[in-house]
């Protein structure tokens, strides 16, 4: 399979559906439409979809084969714009450029941002709401989506982030950080996408696993290009992470001890796939890239 391919296409088929999201705000009157304006600056900006994308292809490798999996697929970007908007805020990483253009707060303000953040956050929910799919198979959905960005999730290991900057995290706080504030919605969105396909239990727990080990090499490789990488490719502010004191793998580990690290967990994500045929191909080829992106 093209891996550049399958990336642009269901990138594109995710642009289309957030597009008419978005659009339906502006015409829907009760929405604000300076709130609305930065909402769709937010999630229009670009953005690599990663999520939807792994929610689609996971959704694929157990037979699903629908465009019924794009409101789920969409709401998890929504959910993971939402958190790149907060996290920008003064009050947390204080950065001022995200997606390659000021961050929501610098052009829109502090309140306008956490505002936008918010009504991203619940609109995820209200997308799922209208999805096609059994009712049972929606409230798993919704189950998910919300341990995997909560408090349990993503919330928490963000609130450890902040708690701990600053200080020197243990090898388990660490662990712990990274696994929720970025594993727990890239583990989410692996499941989402098995769920929405009715996938056996073994494949959900062959799933789960891809999901858990993808999820926690993402963020270690965010922290490996935050040192290594280039405003440029990055499309938001590098060396940031050593400047407020964050916790990351190469600040407890090391950048070689890092970088082998996070080979391991993606070697092992792939492992976890066997149990399937070709179907998860694009899982596989999506770990692998996820391992050696620039950006
Ligand atoms: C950045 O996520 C924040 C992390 C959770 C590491 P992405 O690298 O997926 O950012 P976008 O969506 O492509 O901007
Ligand atoms: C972000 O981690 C995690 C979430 C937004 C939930 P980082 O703080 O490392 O992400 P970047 O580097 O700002 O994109
Ligand atoms: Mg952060
Ligand atoms: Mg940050
Ligand atoms: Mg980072």
């Amino acid at each position: 399979m093209n891996l550049n391919h399958y990336l642009k296409e269901k990138k594109k088929a995710v642009d289309l559906f957030l597009k008419h999201y978005i659009t339906s705000k502006k015409n829907q009157k009760d929405c604000p439409p300076h709130l609305v304006k930065a909402m769709k600056y937010a999630l229009m900006a670009g953005g690599k979809r990663v999520r939807p994308i792994l929610c689609i292809a996971s959704y694929e490798a157990v037979g699903g084969t629908s465009d019924n999996i794009l409101p789920a697929a969409t709401a998890l970007e929504l959910i993971h714009t939402y958190s790149l908007i907060h996290d920008d805020l003064p009050a947390m990483d204080d950065d001022d450029f995200r997606r390659n253009q000021p961050t929501t707060h610098k052009a829109f303000g502090e309140a306008a941002a956490i505002l936008a953040g918010d009504a991203l956050l619940t609109d995820a929910f209200a997308i799922i709401s209208e999805a096609e799919a059994a009712p049972k198979t929606l409230i798993n959905v919704i189950k998910e989506l919300s341990f995997g960005s909560g408090p349990g999730g993503m919330v928490g290991g963000q609130a450890v982030d902040i708690m701990l900057e600053g200080k020197r995290a243990n090898k388990k706080e660490l662990h712990y950080i990274h696994t929720h504030k970025t594993g727990a919605l890239i583990r989410a969105s692996v499941r989402i996408g098995a769920i929405m396909g009715t996938a056996s239990p073994a494949k959900l727990k062959a799933l789960t696993e891809f999901g858990e080990k993808i999820g926690l090499a993402f963020q270690v490789i965010d922290d490996i290009l935050d040192i290594t990488g280039t405003k440029e490719e990055l499309g938001k502010s590098t060396g940031a992470d050593n400047e407020r004191g964050k916790n990351t793998y190469p600040s407890i580990f090391g950048l070689d001890s890092s970088k082998d690290i996070a080979e391991q967990l993606i070697n092992e994500s792939v492992s976890a796939l066997t149990i399937f045929n070709h179907k998860a191909e694009a899982l596989a080829e999506i770990a692998r890239y996820v391992l050696s992106r620039r950006n």
